[in-house]
């Protein structure tokens, strides 16, 4: 499924996949997530670099391998992830591979018959029988996974998961306000009730999404279209503040709030992704007197190779609810209406399934 034009409808067309090079995998995908960055990719917000081969979160099986691959062999189950890190950077080398700013991805182009490149999204392209990455973008996990539920983990559910438990660095005892319930908030949520945070605060405008932050957790909500959340959030943590607050709509009035529902030193992660021309003006001495840490989380500072195996792990044991994200299983006709669907807020995610 491509985009080929800022803004148009997404195009079903032939793809050609070349023979996996060195260091090349061919995987043969069973389901892919449609995620928010599909969309913004369809309207021009990434890059201009049309065509694009959307899909990103996505499970399959390995079909053939290139010249030197180690990592995985045919028939193996992988979960596709956009951060195949290289070892080499600076960041690899001074231990901190999570911000890694040199990460692999295929060297050949997938292509239209015509020979015209394509732009994988995130350099994956999943919305399609069979897909080309770089070897490391392959993490092998337990095959007993429902593809459908392991592939989220590529992208939206790592990176809420992450930011609660990698970058907000949750502990047993914490207390936690997560603003905006969708994919990512919610895993978000499911991350801090994981590792045993004492209090969970949820917050969305739409009860429906404050509903669905229960089942994954959420010991209280709150409707910030009907009450204050900075005040509801201390009212519910004596008077504190959160000492963890995650923004996962990324907007300067939600990221203020998270600002000021901490706790005094507390720490605000940012996960949702604000739009350039967004600007926040505060008091500096605001920061000043609170001290404590302000912290921003790309794809929940994952290691793929290390968080996914795990995650899948906890979900295969049922200490993870990660089925409750798939809303729907569609077909890759369907694609444009789940991006409608995705922004009516009437799914968590819709899963195209191969
Ligand atoms: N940092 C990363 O690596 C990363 C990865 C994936 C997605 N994201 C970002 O995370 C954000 C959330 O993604 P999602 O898939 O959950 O999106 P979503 O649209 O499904 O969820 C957003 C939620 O926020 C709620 N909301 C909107 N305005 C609000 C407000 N003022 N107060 C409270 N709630 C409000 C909405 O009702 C909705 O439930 C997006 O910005 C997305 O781009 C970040
Ligand atoms: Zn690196
Ligand atoms: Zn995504």
């Amino acid at each position: 499924m491509i985009s080929r034009a800022k803004g148009e409808p997404v195009e079903l067309v032939e793809v050609v996949i070349p023979d996996p090079g060195p260091g090349e995998v061919v995987v043969d995908v069973i389901a892919c997530g449609v995620c928010h960055t599909d969309l913004t990719y369809r309207e021009g917000g990434i890059n201009d670099e049309f065509p694009f081969l959307l899909g990103h979160e996505a499970a399959g099986t390995v079909e053939s391998v290139g010249a030197g691959v180690t990592n995985v062999e045919p028939g193996d189950f992988v979960i596709l992830n956009w951060r195949a890190v290289c070892g080499q950077c600076r960041a690899c080398k001074r231990g901190r591979p999570h911000l890694c700013f040199d990460t692999y991805n295929a060297e050949q182009p997938m292509t239209l018959t015509d020979g015209t490149a394509l732009t994988a999204a995130l350099g994956i392209g999943a919305f399609a029988d069979k897909t080309l990455v770089h070897e490391g973008q392959c993490t092998k996990v337990d095959p007993a996974a429902d593809p459908a539920v392991a592939g989220l983990l590529g992208c939206g559910v790592m990176a809420g998961i992450g930011a609660a438990i990698n970058t907000g660095a949750i502990n047993r005892d914490d207390t936690v306000a997560v603003i905006g319930c969708g994919g990512v908030g919610d895993a978000a949520i499911a991350g801090a009730a994981l590792v045993g945070a004492r209090r969970i605060i949820a917050v969305d405008t739409d009860n429906k999404k404050l509903d669905w932050a229960r089942g994954f957790g959420a010991t209280h909500t709150i409707n910030a279209g009907e009450l204050d959340p900075v005040a509801t959030i201390q009212d519910l943590t004596d008077g504190f503040g959160a000492d963890v607050v995650i923004d996962a709509v990324g907007r300067p009035e939600t990221w203020k709030q998270a600002f000021y529902a901490r706790d005094l030193a507390g720490t605000v992660v940012l996960v949702g992704v604000p739009t350039p021309d967004m600007t926040l003006e505060m008091p500096l001495i605001d920061f000043f007197s609170r001290g404590g840490s302000l912290k921003s989380s790309w794809y929940g500072d994952c290691l793929p190779e290390r968080d996914f195996p795990t995650l899948i792990s906890l979900y295969l044991q049922g200490r993870l609810p990660l089925e409750r994200f798939v809303s729907e299983r569609i077909g890759l006709e369907d694609i444009e209406s789940a991006f409608h669907k995705m922004h009516a807020g009437e799914v968590l995610r819709s899963v195209v399934i191969l």
